[in-house]
C-alpha cells in the first residue's frame, strides 16, 4: 500500500509537470510532414485546417517574426496565458443522454441589444489585423457579416472605422450588418468623444469600453486623466452616448457589481488573453465567482467573456454558467493569414464543434444549458466568496 501510494504520488507529479503545449497538438504537423509535400515555413492548405489551433500553426509558418510575436505575446512569464488554457481541464462536463437534442443545430443563435446573431461566439477586438493580411479588418467584418456573427472591431485597427463600415453586409438584420466598436479612452478626451461620434455615425450596435489597461500608457491614459478614477471616466462616456456600453476587462465580482450599478448595459469578462496583468484570472474562474456571489448579474445584463477559448466545449462551459456570448481574439487573427476564406472556415469549425459537443452533452438549445452540466468542485476550491 505504501509503495502504491508513493507510486501514485509520483505519477501525479509527473502529470502535473507535463509540459505546456504552446499550440494544442491536433496532429496537423505529423500529417503535413507525413504527406511529404509540405515544407516548413510555407502555408498549409486551408482544407487541412480542422480545428482552431491549426490556424496558429499556420500563422507561425508565414508571419514575420515581429508580427507573430505581437499576436502571440502575453504578459510576464505568461502564467495567466497558460492558465487560460489549463483551466478548462479543471471543469469536466456532465453529459445527459436520452434527451431531445434534435433541434440544436437551429438553436445556437443569440440576441444582444435587439440584434440577432447566428452563434454564441464573436470576433473579439484585436489590434492590427493588417499584419496577417493586407485587407486586415475588412476580412473579419465581411466573414462575420456573411456568417451572421458579431464582429467587435478594435479601435487600434489597420483600417478606419469608416473603411470597415463600407464593407458591412447590407442584407442582414433588416438591411444592415451590425458590429460593435471597441474603444479606449484617450488622455485627450475630445479624441474619445470623436471616436464615439464616428462609431454612432457608422451604425455601431454597442460600444465596448476596455478598462483593463490603465497600466499601459500608450493605450489607456484615461486612468491618469486629471486625477479622475476610471469609474468617473465611465460615467462621462455614459453621458456622451446613447449606445449600449459594455465594459471589457471585468475580472472580479466586485467590479461586475459596480459596473451594473453604474449603468453598464453589459459586462465583458476578460484578462485580455493574458496580455495585461499576468496573474489575472481566466474567464471561467471569474464567471464562477460571479455565479457564486451575485448570480442575478447574468439576468440583469448580458455577460460576455473571452480569453483562452479555442473549442466548442470551452464555449459551452462558459454559457452553462450564464455567459451570453464568448469572444475569441488570436484564433481569428491567425486565420486571417488565409484571408476571408480562413475566417469563414474558423467560424464554421467552431459552430460545428458547438453543435456536435452540444448534442453529446444532451442539449436541444442553448437555453437548456445550466451549471449542473459542469463539475465545478475544483473551481470551488479557489473561489472568493464575498460574505466571508
Ligand atoms: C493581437 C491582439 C491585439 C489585441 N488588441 C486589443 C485591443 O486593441 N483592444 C482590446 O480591448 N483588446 C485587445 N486584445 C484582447 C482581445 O480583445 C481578447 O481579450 C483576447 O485576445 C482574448 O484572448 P484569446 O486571444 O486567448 O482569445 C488584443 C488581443 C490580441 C491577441
Ligand atoms: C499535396 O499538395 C497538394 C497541393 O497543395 C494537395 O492537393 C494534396 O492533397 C497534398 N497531398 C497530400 C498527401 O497531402
Ligand atoms: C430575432 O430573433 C427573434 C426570435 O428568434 C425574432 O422574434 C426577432 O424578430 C428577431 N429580431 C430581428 C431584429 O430580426
Ligand atoms: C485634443 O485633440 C483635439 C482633436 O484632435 C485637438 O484639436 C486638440 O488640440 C487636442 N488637445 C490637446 C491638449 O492636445
Amino acid at each position: 500500500m505504501k509503495y502504491l501510494s508513493i507510486l501514485t504520488s509520483l505519477v501525479g507529479v509527473a502529470l502535473g509537470a507535463r509540459p505546456f503545449l504552446d499550440v494544442a497538438d491536433t496532429g496537423l504537423e505529423d500529417y503535413l510532414v507525413g504527406s511529404g509535400n509540405w515544407t516548413e515555413g510555407t502555408l498549409p492548405s486551408l482544407q487541412d485546417m480542422r480545428a482552431l489551433p491549426d490556424f496558429e500553426f499556420s500563422a507561425k509558418q508565414v508571419l514575420a517574426d515581429e508580427d507573430w510575436a505581437f499576436y502571440r505575446l502575453a504578459a510576464g512569464q505568461e502564467w495567466g496565458y497558460r492558465n487560460n488554457f489549463d483551466v478548462w481541464g479543471k471543469v469536466q462536463l456532465r453529459p445527459r443522454f436520452m434527451t431531445n437534442v434534435v433541434n440544436l443545430q437551429d438553436n445556437i443563435g443569440i440576441e444582444l441589444f435587439g440584434y440577432n446573431f447566428s452563434a454564441p461566439f464573436f470576433i473579439a477586438p484585436a489590434a492590427q489585423a493588417g499584419y496577417a493580411h493586407p485587407r486586415g479588418e475588412l476580412n473579419l467584418a465581411e466573414a462575420a457579416g456573411d456568417e451572421n456573427l458579431l464582429y467587435n472591431a478594435a479601435l487600434f485597427a489597420t483600417k478606419t472605422i469608416e473603411e470597415i463600415d463600407e464593407v458591412k453586409r447590407g442584407d442582414t438584420w433588416n438591411g444592415r450588418q451590425v458590429i460593435f466598436q471597441q474603444i479606449y479612452t484617450n488622455n485627450n478626451l475630445s479624441i474619445t468623444w470623436n471616436d464615439l461620434d464616428r462609431a454612432k455615425k457608422t451604425g455601431a450596435g454597442a460600444i465596448v469600453l476596455t478598462i483593463d489597461t490603465p497600466g499601459n500608457s500608450v493605450r489607456v491614459r484615461g486612468a491618469r486623466y486629471s486625477g479622475q478614477d476610471y469609474w468617473e471616466i465611465f460615467d462621462e462616456v455614459r453621458s456622451r452616448t446613447d449606445l449600449p456600453i459594455i465594459l471589457k476587462g471585468i475580472a472580479t465580482v466586485q467590479d461586475a457589481l459596480e459596473a451594473v450599478e453604474r449603468g453598464a448595459d453589459g459586462i465583458y469578462i476578460s484578462n485580455h488573453g493574458g496580455r495585461q496583468l499576468e496573474f489575472s484570472p481566466s474567464p471561467i474562474e471569474v464567471a464562477y465567482e460571479i455565479y457564486r456571489n451575485a448570480p442575478e448579474i447574468f439576468q440583469k445584463v448580458p455577460v460576455l467573456a473571452d480569453s483562452g477559448v479555442r473549442t466548442g466545449s470551452d464555449v459551452l462551459k462558459l454559457l452553462a454558467l450564464g455567459v451570453k456570448a464568448v469572444g475569441l481574439g488570436r484564433p481569428f487573427m491567425f486565420a486571417n493569414v488565409y484571408g476571408y476564406e480562413g475566417i469563414i472556415k474558423a467560424i464554421r469549425l467552431l459552430k460545428n464543434e458547438i453543435i456536435q459537443d452540444g448534442w453529446n452533452l444532451g442539449i436541444g438549445s442553448l437555453e437548456d444549458l445550466e451549471p449542473s452540466f459542469l463539475n465545478l468542485n475544483t473551481l470551488a476550491q479557489n473561489v472568493n466568496l464575498l460574505d466571508n
